[in-house]
């Protein structure tokens, strides 16, 4: 039997006498380590695989983890093994993610696997057929549906206190050095490894398609560009001191290799990194509801979200909601002392989204994941939402879902 999961509860307990449960990660970057570093001191997870073809990240791994974690240089590598493990952890790099996650699939094993769920249509439609063939406890880390602001948000809008919604306007404010260092340099700064939409505001999508209830995005327009990254002569392709701007510059910055030389990085002008610094989307929803999102690179980390019905508007941002009502005039405020304890304390969403995965597996629970049919429809409008601003004109949404497009449309558009 299910029983519903409350994210919130922060701790399994071990009635059925299964855990920790026995997990193998694909893909051992930053993100890997910081979600199963905390379960494992839990005594909730045991990771006993660890694959990654970067030999620093499986050295780690053996440090963390201890010499009876076996490690491998590719995720594939993994379903070779006679490995017996209560679930499979995709955190690889986007691209990577359906050809990891569908084997784990067509084995029945339970998993988390990280948004963006793939970064094509195609991918992402790949990973959704092999799920409905074998459905297995599944957490998508769409975090911003793990805390209590926009759960709290979630709840009014299906209780109908706003009326019809009208309109949905939410922004997501990247710091500048987070732009820099994840989508200006290093891998993800190619549009043949991931977009900044996909990667970044995969959330923000699901998160207003969530609030949406299902109905799907039908027509989407979208205009951006990288207006302020732009190639600079002027400027070395490396930093050093030999760069005119080297004290000025907010950027400026040495890395050091796994041979301990240090190195410029590059330069976050002339790094020949192809993503967008300012991104702003526009959807028709099926129901006739419009919404406007931006994705802004300098800003303050805000995640302000704002639903307008036809009796109400909702002000979310990831520590509070506002409500304002009209007829008969009252606002009401949704604060961490309403909402309950602030995630951080517990080690914050993703804390509650990977005890909402054990809870899952090692109890029967549903969890309070987006599916990944959900996960895949924040995908669509994003590559949606790629296509309308590269070829400038409006994307027909049931069009593209048909279309079922690869990743090769986000460089070539063919
Ligand atoms: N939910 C969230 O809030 C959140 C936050 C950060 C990152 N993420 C997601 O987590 C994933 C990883 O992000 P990251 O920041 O750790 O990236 P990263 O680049 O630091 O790590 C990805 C790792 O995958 C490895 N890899 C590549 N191909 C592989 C393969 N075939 N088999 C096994 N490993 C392979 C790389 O060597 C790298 O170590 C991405 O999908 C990212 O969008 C989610």
């Amino acid at each position: 039997m299910t029983t519903d999961a409350d994210p919130e509860e922060l701790q399994v307990t071990d009635a059925a006498g299964n855990l920790p449960l026995k997990i193998a990660i694909l893909g051992f970057g930053d993100r890997a380590e910081r979600l199963a570093e905390h379960r494992q001191s839990d005594r909730q997870v045991r990771v006993v695989c660890v694959a990654d073809p970067r030999p620093e990240r499986r050295q780690k791994a053996v440090e963390l983890f201890g010499a009876d974690c076996r490690t491998l240089e590719r995720g594939e590598e993994f379903y070779d093994q006679s490995l017996e493990v209560d679930g499979v952890w995709v955190i690889s790099q986007e691209k990577t993610h359906a050809q990891l996650a569908v084997p784990a699939l067509e084995r029945g094993i339970p998993m988390i696997l990280e948004k963006p769920l793939a970064t094509s249509i195609r991918d992402a439609y790949r990973i959704c057929e092999a799920f409905d063939r074998n459905p297995v406890p599944l957490v998508v880390p769409h975090s911003l549906r793990y805390l209590p602001s926009y759960r709290k948000a979630k709840e009014l809008v299906d209780s109908g206190v706003l009326g019809s919604i009208l309109h949905i306007h939410a922004i997501e404010q990247v710091d500048d050095h987070h732009t820099v260092d994840y989508y200006r340099r290093g891998s993800n700064m190619y549009r043949s490894n991931t977009t900044a939409l996909l990667a970044k505001s995969s959330h923000d999508i699901d998160l207003i398609n969530w609030m949406m209830g299902g109905v799907l995005a039908q027509s989407v327009a979208s205009f951006g560009g990288a207006d302020y990254f732009k190639p600079r002569p002027d400027l070395p392709q490396s930093c050093s001191d030999a760069c005119p701007q080297a004290a000025a510059c907010p950027f400026f910055g040495m890395d050091e290799g796994g041979d301990g030389v240090a190195r410029g990085k590059l330069c976050a002008w002339n790094s020949g990194g192809e993503q967008v610094d300012h991104q702003t989307i526009i959807i028709q929803y099926e129901n006739g509801t419009t919404v406007d999102f931006t994705l802004a690179c300098f800003g303050d980390i805000r995640r302000p979200l704002q639903i307008t019905g036809s009796h109400g508007t909702l002000y979310a941002t990831p520590n509070d909601v506002r409500l304002v009502l009209y007829h008969p005039s009252s606002v009401e405020e949704f604060g961490p002392d309403r909402l309950g304890t602030p995630p951080a304390a517990h080690g914050g969403p993703d804390a509650a989204l990977v005890q909402d995965w054990i809870r899952a597996v090692s109890l029967g629970c549903e969890t309070a994941s987006a599916t990944v049919h959900e996960s895949a429809e924040a995908v669509a409008v994003c590559v949606g939402a790629e296509l309308a601003m590269m070829r400038h004109t409006i994307i027909e949404m049931a069009d593209l879902r048909q279309q079922r497009p690869g990743p090769e449309v986000l460089v070539t558009d063919q």
